[in-house]
């Protein structure tokens, strides 16, 4: 998508440099824009761990080209499996990770001579495949918010979504602003309430950047608003990303999606879910009971950043210095709030049977 009206990814390989991956620091988003690059895969661990990047497709594409820094290393099998385990537990939600890396190590595992090159295709890939996985995403669900669009007569849209789960959590489109883009392309009216998304603010800070820079209407509202907003109408919508989705689907997203979704079923605003096909762990019958969430730092809660008069970035305290917090990460939804999920393949039921119609290879995978 655009920054300043060029297109860009989230990473790519330097161009002039093979031994240098780079990424958009996304922890300074949206008060500065900068590059980060990344030589290793200590590095590489690190830029996950600490949310250089995020978003789960994102964080798959990272992990890959992780696996390829890594041979540049070293081109031992063993000493890179053992790598890759480390890699895998960079952050446990998003099962892209798992997926990414695995797949990088089932290529080198495939008999080739050349493991540098093997890496660096695979990984080249993965991100090209995101690409396009995702904008098919936003072509299954044009149809969504055309249909709205014409109900309304020309009035704007209003779609709720929650964290970010744009481009920057991709490599590019996203999943939930794939339809919405697509959406803008075709000249239709839209409004998009950004939930901030406490304690990371990853609406406030990277959803609202993203939808300012492609100039599309925004509102930013607490997370607590959005229930408020559903009872008045204002919302016709509700689109938002997932880390992983069960075969019964179920799905685990940022903390709080799944307040969005029991506001919107009393609602009766449609909820919708979008998810690239990488996200599915069809090893799980039920990710209510299943999906590992992850606990972060209580810092997060008890701390806020932001940008000062003087340009500066500053971390503020505010809660008592005595407060514990307590800060999971992500929640689950469960399928039955769910109004349907959004794939690269179409629109289907958030269910086992409705995402083996759209992925029938899957049906014997348990
Ligand atoms: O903790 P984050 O910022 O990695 O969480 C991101 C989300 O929850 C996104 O909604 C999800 O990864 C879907 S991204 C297309």
């Amino acid at each position: 998508m655009l920054v300043n009206g060029k297109p860009q990814r989230t990473i790519w390989l330097n161009p002039r440099n093979p031994a240098c991956v780079e990424i958009i620091d996304q922890r300074l988003l949206p008060h500065r824009f900068v590059i980060k690059q990344l030589h290793n895969l200590d590095e590489v661990i690190i830029a996950i761990r600490d949310m250089y990047v995020r978003g789960a497709p994102l964080i798959g594409a990272t992990a890959a080209w992780g696996m390829y820094l890594a041979v540049l290393a070293q081109d031992d099998l063993e000493i890179l499996s053992r790598k890759a385990e480390c890699l895998k537990a960079a952050r446990p939600t998003a099962v892209n990770l798992a997926w990414a890396v695995d797949r990088v190590m089932k290529r080198l595992r495939s008999g080739g001579t050349d493991l540098l090159a093997l890496a660096r295709s695979e990984a080249e890939a993965i991100c090209d495949e995101d690409v396009e996985i995702c904008r098919k995403i936003g072509e299954s669900g044009l149809s969504l918010i055309a249909e709205t669009a014409e109900r309304k007569q020309g009035e704007p849209v209003n779609i709720l979504t929650h964290c970010n789960a744009g481009w920057l959590a991709t490599v590019d489109w996203g999943t939930a602003t794939s339809p919405i883009y697509q959406a803008q392309q075709r000249g239709i009216e839209l409004h998009i309430w950004v939930d901030e998304t406490r304690p990371r603010n990853q609406g406030a800070n990277l959803t609202a950047w993203e939808l300012g820079e492609q100039g599309i209407a925004h509102s930013v509202i607490v997370d607590n608003a959005g229930g408020h907003l559903m009872q008045k109408g204002l919302v016709d919508l509700v689109i938002v990303g997932t880390d992983r989705t069960a075969r019964n689907g179920d799905v685990a997203n940022k903390i709080g999606t799944y307040l969005k979704a029991l506001a919107a079923h009393d609602t009766g605003v449609p909820f919708y879910v979008a998810l690239p096909s990488p996200t599915i762990d069809w090893s799980l019958d039920s990710g209510c009971q299943q999906i590992p969430i992850e606990e972060r730092d209580g810092r997060e809660v008890t701390h806020i950043s932001g940008y000062l008069s003087d340009e500066s970035i500053a971390e503020v305290r505010i809660t008592p210095a005595s407060s514990r917090a307590v800060n999971p990460a992500f929640d689950v939804t469960p399928a039955r709030l769910i109004s349907g999920l959004i794939t690269e393949h179409g629109i289907c039921a958030a269910s086992e049977e409705g995402l083996l119609g759209l992925f029938p290879e899957q049906v014997n995978n348990d």
